[in-house]
């Protein structure tokens, strides 16, 4: 455990207490050919990134590809408890093993046996060389080591493949932390995809995955959201990762609303604006972010309960309600303490690309990646998981949706809006460098400490 993360990862000037300061970063970052090539070799080969959920590979060989810059990954179930990984290309002369239409997020199937589309040589599940056409002209210098498939470390938490193209990176565990020790109890590995969709768009990876990393915007971007409650946010760094949720700048209401599923939402009965929050939230996030058995139990508050129940009771109730309608369809609730729910918060960044808005028995999360080698494009892929009593989960793919309120709803139209836009306008010789809020948004200005120090640039600074 006292092995430090990379070696090649610079120490960053500024501490975790310098993110509450006004800091700045430029813009490099986000429009530059050669910060986008830099990144291909700092940034992508060092760190581990989610390459998938381990429901999409149920079965013996059974397998995904993970595509990022020039590199193809193919992660493959070997056995019943034994998945590999492995760049996709053959030990030969490197045709890539598995073809993967240009542009697209991924390809995926099932193969025992994996044979090259150029001269037939062939690799089982583990990667070992199985063919080599006429073998003997090579007069005995062929290894097993030579010819089989070059290993990627792959690892699992929470259901997600992650893996790793640095050989001597820490493990998953390490690299997760606390992030994963805090996120543990909402036990993810036990949902299953409700919907999954993917997009390309006209803006940095960054710039896309950075619209879901903060609250901060809700005011400016949702603005329908604010009759139903207050979204000042806190904000604070993990390590690598970094974490949100909604802050107590409401003194009467005297209890933690950090999660989307602890609050009452806005307005003088707890009863009605409980399920007001709730109803909104589940029609205009494309029904996620909260679930229909605490929308149904939401629903009915104002029949089970008097007039008058203050709101911390109201959300006692509903929460008992709704676990209990739940345990009756056969969907079992973690057990999650008030102060697990609330050190968790409502939504986490995990470095460099992933991002994570968590409940009880659900989470909405995404996934940002460059596009080729354009720093003004990316692939933007969003989906839901849930838990579902078993045998009733639902069959998903991924599925290319254009960004509009009627395949993403209104909300994450909303969000799309704004990142073109933002791509455009940092490219402006006007823009001075972004000025991220120092209370609400530490979890972006952590992000660019992070990318600082595997970029070698030493961003942030201080205004
Ligand atoms: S490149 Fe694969 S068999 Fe020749
Ligand atoms: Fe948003």
């Amino acid at each position: 455990m006292n092995k430090t993360v990379n070696l090649e990862i610079q120490p960053s000037a500024l501490s975790d207490a310098d993110l509450s300061e006004p800091l700045t970063y430029p813009v490099d970052a986000f429009i530059s050919r050669e910060y986008a090539a830099a990144e291909r070799e700092k940034l992508w080969p060092k760190v581990w990134q989610v390459a998938g959920r381990v429901e999409e590979i149920p079965e013996v060989g059974n397998f995904i590809t993970y595509e990022i810059g020039d590199d193809s990954i193919i992660i493959v179930r070997d056995a019943a408890d034994q998945i590999n990984a492995f760049h996709n290309v053959c030990a030969h002369r490197g045709r890539r093993l598995v073809d993967v239409p240009a542009g697209s997020n991924g390809a995926r199937g099932s193969k025992m046996r994996f044979t090259c589309g150029f001269h037939g040589w062939a690799f089982d599940t583990q990667g070992n060389n199985v063919h080599v056409h006429e073998r003997q002209d090579w007069k005995g210098c062929l290894t097993p080591e030579r010819t089989a498939l070059t290993r990627v470390k792959v690892d699992q938490w929470g259901g997600w493949l992650f893996v790793n193209m640095d050989p001597e990176a820490v493990s998953l565990a390490e690299y997760l932390e606390s992030a994963a020790s805090i996120l543990n109890p909402f036990q993810f590995d036990k949902m299953r995809f409700k919907w999954r969709q993917w997009v390309v768009f006209d803006c940095n990876w960054k710039t896309a995955l950075e619209a879901f990393m903060e609250p901060y915007h809700v005011a400016g971007t949702h603005t329908q959201m604010l009759q139903h409650g207050d979204y000042y946010a806190y904000s604070a760094p993990f390590g690598l990762h970094g974490v949100s949720g909604f802050d107590q700048r409401d003194p009467d209401l005297k209890m933690k609303q950090s999660s989307t599923i602890t609050r009452a939402g806005k307005g003088a009965d707890p009863r009605i604006s409980t399920y007001n929050l709730q109803n909104e939230i589940y029609t205009t996030v494309n029904f996620a972010s909260t679930t229909e058995t605490l929308v149904n139990a939401a629903k009915r508050l104002v029949d089970e309960l008097p007039e008058g129940t203050p709101a911390p009771e109201v959300i006692k109730h509903w929460l008992a309600s709704a676990r209990a309608d739940d345990a009756a369809r056969g969907v079992e609730w973690p057990t999650i303490t008030p102060e697990q729910m609330a050190q968790a918060g409502l939504a986490w960044h995990v470095f460099p690309n992933m991002a994570i808005l968590q409940g009880i028995t659900f989470a909405l999360c995404y996934r940002a990646r460059p596009y080729g080698d354009d720093p003004n494009k990316c692939i933007f892929e969003s989906y839901a998981i849930e838990r579902f009593p078993e045998g009733q989960e639902p069959k998903t793919e991924w599925v290319y949706a254009e960004a509009t309120a009627e395949k993403w709803g209104m909300v994450l139209a909303q969000d799309f809006s704004n990142m073109g836009q933002v791509q455009l306008g940092m490219k402006s010789r006007g823009f001075r460098g972004a000025l991220p809020n120092p209370h609400q948004e530490q979890k972006i200005t952590n992000f660019h400490r992070n990318l600082g120090r595997y970029m070698g640039t030493g961003a942030p600074v201080k205004l």
